[in-house]
Order: structure tokens, then C-alpha cells, then sequence
């Protein structure tokens, strides 16, 4: 039996490390003993809570409450904390999902008390240091020792980065191992879009019909903390929704309202206002959201998981961002880059509302959980 230490602590986390937890408990759980640690960095119960109880998450065995913060005050808290955890806990491996500050966190302490890392969606990259982002996934990523990527184009990223393809056991900081093995995500959703059809009642609960309505999901720093940005990307949506009669769906992320709340007295957010074709609702359970994402007919977000998500039932994409990790769905044509100005977001919906769009495979089989869990496991035999 080993000893696998999770860290989560925001949305997105919590929904990828579902898809390990089902696996261990499904496949596992004689043989991997998971501990799981939420830092608290997502604390809203809409953020946090409602995808424990809906995704069948074993509950934390810890909770750090760090709270809100700046970069630094919530990545130190976070190391601060968790340190006397690994200690305690004297975990195999210590398991970090994706590239937030907890991520971060996570993999520093870990990583200097040699305890071996493993990072579950490694090798992305946008190529753009301004993301707090980009900077989590790169030292994270050359701390760890089993580096788990989601696509071909994060194992080539990790090979420019001067990790090699072929190495030999046993695996160490020092000569870590990379493996191709799909996405979590992808798990996900395959094994709840049936549950989500079944039980979800938000397209009744907002009055809209399936494939006669656009989701939108905004909440980037670069987007939310500059008002200029903001504004024009809510301009494009008001002019879609106006021209195309078609209400837009926004599950606002507190950081999001929180910007919005800060400019109320603006013209533009007052047109918002008196614009019902513009649904504003708080952040929605992954059930609703995933039934929004496969009856909606098109998404716009910065999100990576709705990019890829986007993807996974086939909707076209508008990305509200000036690059994406997610090169492969811009080659295949079914989403297009347009950042935060209002006439590439515009011009973007038009071309992409009358494509005809194919959506080969990219995210592997569903399976990803089970083929991160055999490879630890065989790692440690
Ligand atoms: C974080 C991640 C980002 C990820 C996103 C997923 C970092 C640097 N960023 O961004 O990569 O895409 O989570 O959603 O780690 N807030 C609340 N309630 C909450 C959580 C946050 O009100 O439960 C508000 C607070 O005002 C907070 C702000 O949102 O200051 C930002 O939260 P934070 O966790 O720092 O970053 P996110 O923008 O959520
Ligand atoms: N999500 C959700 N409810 C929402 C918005 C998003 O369940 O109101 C899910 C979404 O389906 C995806 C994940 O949250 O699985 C994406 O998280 P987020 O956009 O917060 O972060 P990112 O992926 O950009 O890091």
C-alpha cells in the first residue's frame, strides 16, 4: 500500500482530482491510500463545496482555510501550512494538479523535503510569463518526478524545457519520468454527461432552450483587472447576444463580480443591466455546468478546463485570451483566439457560428486516472 498526498485548493482542482479519487476507490484502494489537503484557496461554497458533495470526493482530511491573498501571501501561507502535513503524513509521493498557487505551493514544499512530486497536467505552456500561471506550471514542473501530460504538445514543450524522453528507473527529482497519458477532464465529463442530462435543471430554471444559447465564463486577471479589457469583452457579449437574439449564460466567477461591482456606474454596465438576453448567475455546480456546455451552441471563456471542455462536447470556442495552452483546438479550427477586444470576439462568434467543425480525438480515452494510478504504482514496486 502507498501513501499518495493530494493537494487541492481551487475549482478547477477539485473537478480534475475527482476523476483520481473515483479511480482509487474504483481500482485502487487496496493498494493506494489517498490523503487529501484542501489549502483553502477557494473557499466560496459554489467554488468549493458543492463539487465535493456532487462529484463523490472522499471529504479533505485537512483544510488550511488560507483564504484570498496576494501571489506571495497565499503561496507562503499554503507552504507555511501544508510543510508540517508532510511531515506528519510522511507521504510516498505527493500528488498536484494543474497551475495555480496551490499548485505552486504544493510542489515547494514537497519537493525540498525530497518527497517525490507528481503533476497531473505538466508540460503546458502559453509562453507567457505575465501569467501567474505560467510561472506555477514551469517551476512546478521541474520539481517534480513524474510529470503527467494531457497532450502531445506538453510532452514536446517539456522535451524543448530539456526533460528527455527516455529515462530509466528508479525515477528521482533528479531524472524524472514524462508520460503522454490524456486528460482527467475528458474522464470527467464522459463519466457524468449522462448524470448531468439526468438530474440538471438549469436549463428549465433559466428559461432557455437547448442550442439557443451561448455560454460565457470570464475570469483571467488580465480580463478582470483591467477595465478596459472587461469592458470591451462585455461590449462584444452585448452585441452578440442584441444581433443574434440570443441570451448569453455567465456562471460570473467572485473575481469577476467583484471587478463588475467596482465600475457599476458605468453606461455600458447599465445597458448590461437592462439587456435580459445577458443571464448573469452565480458560479454553477459541475453538473449544471457541463449540461450548459452540451446544449448550449457556442462557449466564449479565457477558462482553460472550458476550453477544453468546449472540446469535449463539441461546441465551438471563442478564447478570450491573447494565447492558450490549448494549441491543438485552434488547429483544428473549432475555437479561435480573440482576447479582450470587442471586434476579434465579434468576428470570432460570426465565423465560427456557420463552420462545419470536426473534433478528432486529442484528450486520449477517458482513462487517464487509471493509467496515473498504475504508473505510480508501478513506480513504487
Ligand atoms: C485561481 C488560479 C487560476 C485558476 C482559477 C480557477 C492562481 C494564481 N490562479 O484564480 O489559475 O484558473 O483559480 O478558478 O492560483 N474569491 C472569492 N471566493 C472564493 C475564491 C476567490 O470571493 O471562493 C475572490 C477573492 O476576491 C479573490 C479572487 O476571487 O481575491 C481571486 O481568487 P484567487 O484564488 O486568488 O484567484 P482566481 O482568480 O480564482
Ligand atoms: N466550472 C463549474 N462551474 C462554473 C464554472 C466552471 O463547474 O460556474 C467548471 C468547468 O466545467 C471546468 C472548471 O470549472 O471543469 C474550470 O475551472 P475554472 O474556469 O475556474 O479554471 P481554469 O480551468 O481556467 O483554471
Amino acid at each position: 500500500m502507498i501513501k499518495l498526498l493530494t493537494i487541492i485548493g481551487a475549482r478547477p482542482q477539485i473537478i480534475k482530482a475527482a476523476a483520481i479519487s473515483r479511480a482509487i476507490k474504483n481500482s485502487f484502494s487496496t493498494r493506494i491510500k489517498e490523503v487529501i489537503v484542501h489549502t483553502g484557496q477557494h473557499y466560496d461554497e459554489k467554488m468549493s463545496a458543492v463539487f465535493f458533495s456532487e462529484l463523490q470526493i472522499p471529504g479533505e482530511d485537512y483544510n488550511l482555510k488560507t483564504g484570498s491573498g496576494s501571489h506571495a501571501v497565499q503561496t507562503a501561507e499554503i507552504m507555511r501550512l501544508f510543510e508540517p502535513i508532510l511531515l506528519h503524513e510522511k507521504p510516498d509521493a505527493v500528488l498536484v494538479y494543474g497551475d495555480t498557487n496551490s499548485t505552486l505551493a504544493g510542489a515547494l514544499a514537497t519537493s525540498k523535503l525530497h518527497i517525490p512530486l507528481v503533476h497531473v497536467e505538466a508540460g503546458m505552456r502559453s509562453f507567457n510569463k505575465l501569467m501567474p500561471e505560467e510561472i506555477n506550471r514551469i517551476c512546478c514542473d521541474h520539481v517534480s518526478t513524474f510529470l503527467f501530460s494531457p497532450t502531445q504538445t506538453g510532452i514536446k514543450n517539456l522535451i524543448r524545457e530539456g526533460f528527455s524522453a527516455k529515462t530509466n528507473p528508479p525515477y528521482s527529482i533528479n531524472n524524472p519520468k514524462i508520460f503522454a497519458c490524456g486528460d482527467v477532464m475528458y474522464d470527467n465529463s464522459l463519466y457524468f454527461s449522462a448524470e448531468a442530462k439526468l438530474k440538471s435543471k438549469i436549463l428549465e430554471s433559466l428559461s432557455i432552450s437547448s442550442g439557443q444559447f451561448i455560454l460565457c465564463t470570464i475570469h483571467r486577471d488580465s480580463n478582470t483587472d483591467v477595465a478596459e479589457n472587461l469592458q470591451a469583452i462585455f461590449k462584444a457579449l452585448n452585441n452578440i447576444s442584441l444581433s443574434a437574439n440570443q441570451p448569453i449564460v455567465i456562471p460570473l466567477h467572485p473575481r469577476t463580480a467583484k471587478a463588475i461591482a467596482a465600475n457599476q456606474e458605468d453606461v455600458l454596465w447599465q445597458e448590461i443591466k437592462n439587456n435580459n438576453l445577458i443571464k448573469i448567475i452565480e458560479p454553477v455546480s459541475f453538473l449544471d455546468m457541463i449540461r450548459l456546455e452540451s446544449e448550449c451552441n457556442l462557449i466564449i471563456t479565457d477558462s482553460g478546463g472550458v476550453q477544453k471542455e468546449s472540446y469535449f462536447f463539441k461546441k465551438p470556442c471563442v478564447i478570450l485570451r491573447n494565447e492558450t495552452e490549448w494549441v491543438e483546438l485552434v488547429d483544428a479550427g473549432t475555437a479561435i483566439i480573440a482576447g479582450a477586444d470587442s471586434e476579434k470576439i465579434i468576428a470570432a462568434y460570426q465565423s465560427l457560428k456557420t463552420a462545419s467543425l470536426n473534433f478528432p480525438p486529442i484528450f486520449g480515452d477517458g482513462k487517464a486516472a487509471e493509467f496515473i494510478c498504475n504508473e505510480i504504482l508501478a513506480a513504487f514496486n
